[in-house]
């Protein structure tokens, strides 16, 4: 594994790695908590992998009965994680696959079909293909939640709470979140066990220069101006908006104007989002305008300006935006955009991000703002468009998938069923046994056979690469670059 690493530029650990690895490679569960961009991808899986391929290893490996989850709260996090984790699960000869909403369920249930040790999972799609039967949890050994706080957010919590009920108690379970507050306490007292909190402090992550700038104007027209302004440079940039509709339209008033520009929302089909963040990752566009959906976990390299064009919703959002730049040491500023009558708002969700900075009055002339932008990328006369059926219009603009139905419910006042499931988990969580740190490393009840699955593995991973192939549910393998990129480090 530490071969596997170190050929892709990763030699030496970062510090929530060196924090959290002794505890979780000895089985204990952890709660992790480190800024963005700061290494909890690997902190995560390399434990995992390590465990799963050696102290845990044995039995064979059996259709839809995956020994480790990772839940993540959006598709292109959860292919993400894949990505990163599939050369070292093939060190070990582990299979991944990814399992996520959007795209037909023909090939993941394929995958499940023909067996595999890990999982990573957007909740929505894991607990209908839970559901069907095509997968069960009992013998997963450990469970991952990244971005758990986000995952603890009200409308995702009854379906994770119903997942997590169906993996045994006795297992490893993982929190990781650049934000890990008060929103996981539930899911903490009610499936970690003699849990260990790492939470690295800003001050010793890798350095990390994240410059933030609030730029005020005083109107609509100024704004639009300068969006087109900040937008015109010829690096990596993302602007984030509100809502799906103006991401999209903004995205097209920027490519008419001759700065090419791709959107990523959730009125996007599967195969639009993964082709829109493929063409950013690649450089065939240098700016993303997103929603929300690409404020958690997503990694995209030398991304160096982040646009709040519309202020985010509370200060936990912006950490989360602002964190698409300056990640693994990297420097990249941050810009927020305000308005005369958002100022109040933005100032309050600043000091609740803790972040101090003077706001300064400008327009697209302005010499803070040249000197934001650098390099002016050269116009690229914009092509006649294509217009792609928008997910979601067959059916009067209504999302059909397992998310947006729960957010419908919701949004409808009802329960999703948490509370029921709640009480029931209560009642079977009592005689839980007590575990000791590392115990789970002591056993895989649920699995039978001989020790022979990974008998390789400690002598390199080349001649078991064949067994791990990565099965993503959505096409797109977008960091693949790793190797060329993590070597400029
Ligand atoms: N030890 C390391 N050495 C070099 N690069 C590393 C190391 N660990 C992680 N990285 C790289 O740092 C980048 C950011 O890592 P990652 O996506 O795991 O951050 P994160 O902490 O999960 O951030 P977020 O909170 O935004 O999800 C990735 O490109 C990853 O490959
Ligand atoms: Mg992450």
């Amino acid at each position: 594994m530490v071969a596997a690493l170190a050929a892709q530029g990763i030699d030496s650990p970062f510090p929530i790695q060196i924090d959290t690895l002794p505890d979780t490679l000895g089985g204990r569960d952890v709660l992790g908590r480190g800024k963005t961009g700061s290494g909890k991808t690997l902190a995560f899986s390399i434990p995992m992998v390590a465990r799963l391929g050696g102290k845990l290893a044995g039995g064979n490996r059996r259709p839809g009965r995956p020994l480790a989850l990772i839940l993540a709260p959006t598709r292109e996090l959860a292919t993400q994680i894949t990505v990163a984790l599939t050369p070292l699960a093939e060190v070990y000869g582990l299979k991944s696959t990814t399992i996520f909403g959007g795209v037909s369920q023909q090939r993941q249930v394929a995958a499940l079909k023909a067996g595999v040790d890990i999982v990573v999972a957007c909740p929505g799609r894991l607990e209908d293909l839970m559901k069907q039967g095509f997968v069960n949890l009992d013998s997963v050994e450990i469970s991952i939640l990244d971005e758990a706080d986000h995952m603890a957010d009200l409308g995702f919590l009854p379906v994770v709470t119903r997942i997590m009920d169906k993996t045994p108690q006795n297992g490893q379970r993982m929190l990781f979140s650049a934000t890990l507050d008060n929103g996981v306490d539930k899911l903490v007292r009610r499936y970690l066990h003699n849990e260990v909190l790492h939470s690295v402090d800003e001050a010793n992550s890798p350095v990390a220069a994240m410059t933030h700038h609030v730029f005020e104007v005083d109107g609509t027209e100024t704004k639009r101006i300068l969006i087109e302004k900040l937008a015109s440079g010829s690096g990596r940039r993302i602007l984030f908006m509100r809502t799906k509709h103006h991401a999209k339209k903004l995205a097209r008033q920027l490519t008419d104007s001759g700065i090419p520009a791709v959107d990523l929302h959730g009125n996007l089909s599967q195969v639009q989002r993964d082709r829109n963040l493929a063409a950013f990752s690649a450089g065939d566009v240098k700016v993303l305008v997103a929603t929300d959906v690409a404020a958690r976990g997503v990694h995209v390299d030398d991304i160096e300006l982040v646009i709040h064009v519309d202020p985010p919703a509370e200060h936990k959002a912006y950490l989360h935006r602002s964190g698409r730049t300056a990640r693994a040491g990297a420097a990249g500023d941050v810009v927020t955009l305000v308005l005369p009558d958002q100022r109040k708002d933005t100032a309050l969700l600043l000091r609740k991000a803790a972040i101090s900075v003077q706001p300064q009055q400008v327009t697209a002339a302005s010499a803070a703002v040249t000197a934001l932008v650098g390099d002016v990328a050269a116009y690229v006369k914009p092509l006649p468009r294509v217009e792609t059926p928008v997910r979601g219009q067959s059916q009067g603009g209504r999302s059909q998938g397992a998310n947006a139905q729960r957010k419908r419910a919701n949004r409808d006042g009802s329960t999703g069923g948490g509370g029921r499931d709640g009480q029931r988990s209560d009642a079977a969580r009592s005689g839980r046994p007590a575990r000791a740190a590392g115990e789970a490393g002591s056993g895989r009840p649920a699995r039978q056979g001989g020790s022979g699955r990974s008998g390789g593995s400690g002598q390199g991973g080349a001649a078991q690469s064949g067994g791990g192939k990565l099965q993503v549910g959505g096409l797109v393998r977008m960091s693949q670059a790793g190797g060329a990129r993590r070597g400029g480090r």
